[in-house]
C-alpha cells in the first residue's frame, strides 16, 4: 500500500476508538501551532462522532478551543438551519457545546437553496475572510493548521466532485461548484487552499467506504478528486475504522 512519506494510516476497531484516534490527531495538530489556530471542518455525516468526542472531556479541556478560528471546507446550498447544513451539524455537535464565540465562527453564506448557484461574491467574501485570519505561506496561500475532510463513495472530498468545474480551479481558493451526482450546488475550498494546510485529517468510517478507500490507498487511483489532495506537502493522516479499512490493511492478528 503506497503511503507517501508524509502520510500515516490509523485504524480504529470500534466507533469510539476511531473517533478518539482522530481526536488525538486534532489535538496534536493544534498543540504544535501558533495562535490563533485555524481549522476547516468537514461536512457530511461521518464527522459527527468525532465532533461530539472533541466536545467532551478529556478533549474539551486539551485545547483552548474558544481561541480557535473555525471555517468549513465546503457547504451545501442550503440555509444554516437546514438539516443538510454542514454548519448546523458542526455547531450542534461541537461549537455550541464548546461555547465557541460567534465571531470565531466563519460560515459559508450559501442560503440560496439547492437550485441556486451560490453567488461568486459569497465565495470571494469567504476567501477574503480566510485571508484576513489565516496567515499565508510563501506561496501567498493561507495555511490552515488543520483541515478535516471526508471521502465520498465516488472519491470526492470537500465538494470537489468527479466531473465538476472546481477540479480545475487553480487561482480562486473558494468557489461555487455544481455537483453533477448530487444535482445540487455547493460551495467548496479548492485544491490550492486544501493542499496548503499544515495538517490534513481524512476521517472515513463504514463498510460503504471500503471500496473507495482501496482505490485511493491501494490502487493510488489518480482519477479520483481526493487523490490530488495527497500531493499536499503537509502531514496527512488517514483515520479509518476497521470496516472502511477492510480492503486496505490486513485486520489485526487475533
Ligand atoms: C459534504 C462533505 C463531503 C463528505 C463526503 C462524505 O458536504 O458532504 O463535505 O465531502 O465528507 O460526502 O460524507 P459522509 O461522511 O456523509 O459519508
Amino acid at each position: 500500500m503506497p503511503l507517501r512519506t508524509n502520510e500515516r494510516l490509523l485504524i480504529g476497531q470500534s466507533p469510539d476508538e476511531t473517533a478518539r484516534l482522530a481526536a488525538d490527531v486534532v489535538v496534536e495538530a493544534l498543540s504544535t501551532s501558533r495562535q490563533p489556530q485555524s481549522i476547516a471542518l468537514a461536512g457530511g455525516s461521518t464527522p459527527k462522532l468525532l465532533y461530539s468526542t472533541l466536545a467532551k472531556r478529556p478533549y474539551s479541556e486539551r485545547i483552548p478551543w474558544r481561541q480557535v478560528r473555525w471555517f468549513w471546507a465546503d457547504e451545501r446550498a442550503v440555509p444554516p438551519d437546514h438539516p443538510d447544513s454542514n454548519y448546523r451539524m458542526a455547531v450542534e455537535s461541537l461549537l455550541a457545546p464548546l461555547v465557541v464565540p460567534a465571531d470565531h465562527i466563519y460560515r459559508m453564506a450559501t442560503e440560496g437553496g439547492q437550485e441556486a448557484r451560490p453567488p461568486d461574491s459569497a465565495a470571494a467574501a469567504y476567501e477574503q475572510a480566510i485571508r484576513g485570519i489565516v496567515p499565508s505561506g510563501p506561496a501567498g496561500i493561507p495555511v490552515f493548521d488543520l483541515i478535516l475532510l471526508g471521502v465520498g463513495p465516488d472519491g470526492h472530498t470537500a465538494s470537489l466532485f468527479p466531473g465538476s468545474a472546481a477540479l480545475s480551479e487553480s487561482r480562486r481558493l473558494v468557489v461555487p461548484n455544481y455537483a453533477p451526482s448530487q444535482n445540487a450546488w455547493r460551495m467548496t475550498m479548492t485544491y490550492p487552499l486544501l493542499k496548503a494546510a499544515r495538517n490534513i485529517l481524512f476521517f472515513v468510517t463504514g463498510s460503504a467506504k471500503a471500496e473507495i478507500m482501496a482505490r485511493i490507498l491501494v490502487d493510488n487511483d489518480p482519477t479520483l478528486p481526493v487523490s490530488a489532495v495527497r500531493d499536499a506537502p503537509g502531514r496527512i493522516t488517514w483515520v479509518l475504522d476497521a470496516e472502511a479499512a477492510r480492503l486496505v490493511a490486513p485486520s489485526r492478528p487475533e
